[in-house]
């Protein structure tokens, strides 16, 4: 323990080691993956090619992606263990403890748990990136009291995560919106599930242990529950399909007024590290608007429209992933509480790759802390 008269509360400003996977630019308001524009990644890659070159560094060759994609497609089916566990909680259990659940009960079954060389753990994070959309499936599905929708091989990754769930085709629209949702979702530095993912394996604990640990920390509001908040927001403001953009922009606005008088945070605004914006809004608003104007649904973006506005005004706050992410995932068709389990599939990537950078160059992640409690004294 120290006396050390600085106490960075949150952690805040704070460089705790370095990283190769990601650069976050606050200044230039950019995000690199592994030194390619993310903006540049979401137009032109498959989330698989985002995937191999967050694990290994590069741009995957013809036979790299080949090989992952045949072993991505035989790890898609619902485990019968998972289904099992999954069947043990409630229907209404949120779905982030599902997947929490789905992630532990992987791990605890693995014939490899104990290995975490680095081959093995590549593997481990590739099973996973495969395994996890059929939990996502199979949650909303039982909630809606739907059967069961088996993955299909001739469907690529994102294709396939919207077949399980809805059980049809999905439109190439569509298919390309979740695409880019997943790309930049993927990764972010050392946000608080990542850095919590690091500090478990900072341990020499396992895979599985450091990704269920990370699902914890993202399940908050304050971090990746705020897309799911976000679509409470708008819940809650009222939905009315018959309203135009215009109408719903002025309710929008109303609310958001009334929440900041009543000094209610409102999620899907602000972050801790971009102060002019978040790098990643603009390709995924554009995402938003290509989803809007398929479904025909204006007054949902008056909605969008109003919040922005009055959140601008009032405090000069703006938008993060959060907040195009969630109407997004609305229109899709996907339940408000699967909203942060799609986080979790696309950052199970950017997890599984700070892992593996820590346990390369591993130091036992522990601060100090300042003491502030009685003085010595006797029994
Ligand atoms: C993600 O770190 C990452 O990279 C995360 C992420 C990733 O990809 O991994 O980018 C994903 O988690 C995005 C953030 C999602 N979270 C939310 O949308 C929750 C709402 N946002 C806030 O809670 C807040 O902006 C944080 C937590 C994100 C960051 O907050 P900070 O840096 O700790 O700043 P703060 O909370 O102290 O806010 C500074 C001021 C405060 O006003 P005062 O109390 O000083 O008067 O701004 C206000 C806050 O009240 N403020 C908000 C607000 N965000 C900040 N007020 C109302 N609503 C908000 N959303």
């Amino acid at each position: 323990q120290t006396n050390s008269e600085k106490i960075y509360k949150g952690l805040a400003g704070v460089v705790a080691d370095h990283t190769a996977v990601s650069k976050v630019n606050p200044e230039s308001n950019s995000l690199l993956y592994r030194g390619y524009p993310v903006q540049q990644l979401a137009a032109q890659l498959s989330f698989e090619e985002v995937a191999l070159l967050l694990w290994t560094g590069e741009l995957p060759t013809q036979e790299e992606k080949d090989e992952f994609i045949a072993l991505e497609r035989s790890h898609r089916a619902l485990d019968s263990r998972v289904k099992a566990a999954i069947d043990l909680l409630p229907l209404d259990a949120h779905p982030m403890d599902v997947g929490r659940t789905a992630v532990s009960v992987l791990g605890a079954n693995h014939p490899q748990s104990g290995d975490s060389s680095p081959e093995v753990e590549l593997r481990k994070a590739k099973e996973l990136f495969a395994a996890f959309p059929a939990v996502v499936a199979y949650d909303q599905r039982r909630r809606r009291k739907q059967e069961v929708v088996e993955p299909r091989d001739d469907l690529d990754y994102s294709q396939n995560f919207l077949w399980m769930t809805f059980g049809e085709e999905a439109p190439e629209e569509v298919v390309d919106a979740f695409r880019v949702s997943m790309v930049l979702y993927a990764e972010h530095s050392f946000n608080a599930s990542t850095f919590t993912a690091r500090v478990v394996t900072s341990t020499l604990s396992d895979l599985h242990s450091a990704v269920t640990a990370a699902i914890g920390a993202l399940k908050g509001p304050l971090h990746g529950g705020a897309n799911e908040a976000v679509m409470h927001t708008f819940e809650e403001i009222g939905i009315d399909k018959d309203e135009t953009r215009e109408e719903a922009a002025a309710r929008a606005k109303t609310w958001m007024e009334q929440a900041l008088a009543e000094k209610r945070k409102v999620m899907g605004f602000g972050h801790r590290v971009y102060k002019s914006g978040d790098s990643r809004v603009p390709t995924m608003k554009q995402a938003l608007d290509a989803m809007v104007e398929y479904y025909g649904r204006g007054e949902l973006m008056g909605l969008y429209d109003g919040l922005e506005a009055a959140m601008g005004e009032a405090k000069n706050i703006l938008p993060n992933l959060d907040y195009p992410a969630g109407p997004t995932y609305h229109l899709m068709g996907f339940d408000t509480e699967m909203f942060t389990p799609l986080f979790i599939a696309a950052r199970i990537t950017g997890w599984t790759a700070h892992i593996q950078e820590q346990r390369a160059d591993n130091s036992l992640i522990r601060p100090l802390s300042a003491y502030s409690g009685p003085d010595e004294r006797s029994l």
